[in-house]
């Protein structure tokens, strides 16, 4: 299966990339000083989205896929990204037949993962049985939750599974088992936005940011 390619030009972002200042773009007011920056702006997540679709159109154009969205924090990245493939899919010649499927998994608290990984709200994955199947993941960080997930998925026996994954984070024991997709490659820095939360605040952010320490401490449990 190949879910450990090394992805041959990974789009990476540099450690001393210091992000975009906040006065360069617009985000909710209730988040004012919760923040350091403007680490990936919304417009380049969706550019870069664009190209993926088309990657992913190129390598898969000829199969039936399902794609298996990992909750909650892939549900925009997902979403904007079907919807990449829809446009291309309508404006060739072939359209390609696609399901959604969803899993939920949680192992974050505040900005440490936590040994045990839940899966909280799983379909039936019996019906990826032979599929082509898409796992679309916002983060990939320690490698943990996705060599889980696969193993969960590889034992429904799908015919084929690929992995998308928005942000790869730059963490020496993840570089065995990379997405076959790579939005970004970025620092070890706990960034929030375009769905990814610290204990759930922050989806509602359409860039990428670097959380502040006073975020960290207004919304800490
Ligand atoms: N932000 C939000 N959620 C995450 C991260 C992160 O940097 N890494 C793993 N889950
Ligand atoms: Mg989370």
């Amino acid at each position: 299966m190949a879910v450990c390619n090394i992805v041959s030009f990974p789009s990476q972002i540099k450690d001393d990339w210091p992000g975009y200042s906040l006065d360069l773009f617009s985000y909710p007011a209730h988040y004012s000083g919760d923040l350091d920056c403007v680490y990936i702006p919304h417009g380049v997540i969706m550019d870069r989205t664009e190209r993926l679709a088309r990657n992913i159109m190129d390598d898969l154009g000829d199969h039936d896929i399902v794609v298996l969205c990992v909750l909650k924090g892939g549900y925009q990245f997902c979403a904007d990204l079907v919807d990449r493939i829809k446009a291309l899919s309508r404006n060739s010649n072939h359209t390609i037949p696609m399901r959604v499927h969803f899993i939920r998994l949680k192992s974050y608290v505040n900005d440490q993962s936590t040994e045990d990984l839940h899966i909280l709200g799983a379909e039936d994955l019996s019906s990826l049985n032979g599929k082509n199947v898409l796992i679309v993941e916002a983060i990939v960080d320690t490698g943990k939750t996705m060599k889980t997930l696969l193993k969960h998925v590889e034992a429904a026996g799908p015919k084929m599974i690929k992995v998308a994954g928005l942000l790869v984070k730059r963490v020496p024991h993840n570089a065995a088992c990379l997405p076959d997709y790579v939005g970004f490659e970025i620092p070890n820095r706990f960034v929030v936005g375009y769905a990814l939360d610290y204990n759930e605040y922050f989806r509602d952010l359409n860039h990428i940011c670097v959380i502040s320490e006073n975020g960290k401490m207004k919304y800490k449990i």
